[in-house]
């Protein structure tokens, strides 16, 4: 992306009313040449946040947060300072410029600008299908067996997409698209003898938007039992899939707020939570956590709670999130929804927001959901049993997030596996990995509990957590 110019940056600082911006998120009072408020960064009862309209800064003399125009915005919606430019200039009419316009950077925009376009009309067409005359009849009476209330469903802009082949092309070919930019934004697939025909039909779609709420693209369900369940867009200039959080725009203020985001895995699991008053939850959309989308949600909050499937691959993409998100500083948390339910299952079955925040009030840090797992996957009765829950922990252990975090697990751990906590300190060590596997060389409480047959736990767990070796491809 092109840097915004210098002159540019001025002219929103010019324009914005910094005090309506704040005003926004906490009531002011104009004290003297400044205004005051509750601070709108941490909870408090008696005033000690203050704004100075002219220059344009904050201070909190509560917590001692404080800066200016940007970082406030940058601090609040989640954005980083050419984003909260941006933000501003889209809201107080500034035209921005870039710096080194060349001509070919200058087309480029324009034809993300006319795709920007094409995806709102899209998202009003579908919407005005889903609730205006007999097409949407269906997809409502769907919705609503669902228990996902009107309400909800227009706050997202879920809408309906038509039965038939050309009818949202044949609406935006009316409104000057061409159909490249159809294709361009993923509404159309070409057809086998030349022309484009709609990609989502008979469908409940879910508007994928960005963080200011711009459509980017489409999930789209149908109403029975169609495969694919989710029809969704392809890659495109605006949207990528690795970096898509469904609910974004919807999630940000609560998630500030509250200083925590729910990550779940489905789109209604979103409605259902935001239909029940749980409104900081974000969708991953079936994948597991991207670097991306960690990072993007990094800049809600550093608390993130995750609601997936406690299956197999639920634990798995969990696992790489664990080692991801140690990286970027966030402190992740499990909660378990009752076997077989998902989230929207579960708060629609009337255990509603209340229910929900119970469930959350009980999650436990993604660590020691990694300890648990491991250890009730093993025969702890047994040596081996024991020595194989070991050797999956360990790697585990590595990334605790802080020392006393790691040194917690570390005790439970030995506790359960009958090793003093100086033994497994000494097997996530250097030291275990040095280890020759003769027993001079072994603290003797290690070399007491090793498996049958193996001369070291230290050396057997080494060899039992090294990947299985490749057979040499075959000849041909
Ligand atoms: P789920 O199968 O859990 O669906 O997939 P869901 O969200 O609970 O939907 P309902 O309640 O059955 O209507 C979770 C998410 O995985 C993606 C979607 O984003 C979905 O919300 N998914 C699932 C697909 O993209 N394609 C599919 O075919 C299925
Ligand atoms: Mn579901």
């Amino acid at each position: 992306m092109p840097r915004i110019a210098r002159q540019s940056i001025d002219q929103v600082r010019a324009a914005a009313d910094f005090v309506e911006i704040v005003g926004h998120y906490t009531q002011l009072k104009k004290s003297g040449a400044n205004f005051m408020g509750c601070c709108p960064f941490h909870e408090e009862k008696t005033p000690s946040f203050s704004v100075n309209p002219v220059e344009k800064v904050y201070y909190c003399f509560g917590c001692g947060e404080g800066g200016n125009l940007f970082t406030f915005v940058q601090r609040k919606e989640g954005l980083d300072f050419a984003q909260a430019v941006e933000y501003l200039a889209d809201k107080y009419g500034v035209t921005l410029e870039y710096e080194e316009t060349s001509a070919r950077g200058e087309a480029e925009r324009r034809r993300r600008e006319r795709l920007r376009d094409l995806l709102e009309r899209a998202t009003v067409y579908y919407e005005r299908r889903l609730w205006e005359g007999k097409g949407g009849a269906a997809a409502r009476a769907y919705l609503d067996a669902r228990g996902l209330g009107a309400d909800v469903c227009r706050r997202f802009r879920v809408g309906y997409a038509p039965a038939g082949w050309q009818k949202l092309r044949d609406a935006a070919v009316g409104q000057g698209f061409s159909a490249q930019e159809l294709l361009d934004a993923g509404l159309v697939v070409p057809g086998r003898r030349g022309g484009v025909y709609d990609r989502f039909r008979d469908r409940i779609v879910f508007p994928l938007a960005d963080d200011r709420g711009r459509t980017l693209g489409f999930g789209a369900r149908t109403l029975g039992d169609e495969k694919p369940k989710y029809l969704n867009s392809p890659e495109t200039a605006l949207y990528h899939k690795s970096e898509a959080l469904f609910g974004l725009h919807e999630a940000k203020t609560a998630a500030s707020r509250d200083d925590r985001v729910y990550v779940v895995e489905g789109y209604t699991d979103v409605l259902a939570l935001a239909q029940a008053g749980v409104e900081n939850v974000v969708a991953s959309m079936g994948t597991a956590l991207t670097e991306q989308q960690l990072k993007r949600l990094a800049r809600l909050s550093r608390e993130l709670f995750l609601c997936f499937d406690a299956d197999a691959a639920g634990v798995g993409a969990m696992s790489r999130a664990l080692t991801l998100a140690r990286r970027l500083g966030l402190s992740l948390h499990v909660v378990r929804m009752p076997e077989g339910l998902d989230p929207a299952d579960y708060v629609l079955s009337g255990a509603g927001a209340e229910g929900f925040r119970e469930l959350a009030a009980h999650s436990e840090t993604l660590l020691r959901f990694h300890v648990r797992l491991a250890l009730e996957a093993n025969d702890l009765t047994r040596p081996d049993g024991r020595a194989q829950a070991f050797a999956q922990l360990k790697g585990v252990l590595a990334e605790a997030a802080t020392p006393i975090e790691r040194d917690e697990e570390l005790r439970t751990i030995a506790d359960k596996l009958h090793l003093s906590e100086e033994s497994v300190r000494y097997l996530v060590s250097a030291g275990a990995a040095a280890c020759t596997s003769s027993r001079s060389a072994c603290s003797p409480a290690v070399w007491r509990c090793r498996p049958k047959g193996a001369r070291c736990l230290a050396a057997w767990t080494r060899r039992s957590s090294r990947p299985p070796r490749r057979r040499p491809p075959s000849a041909g």
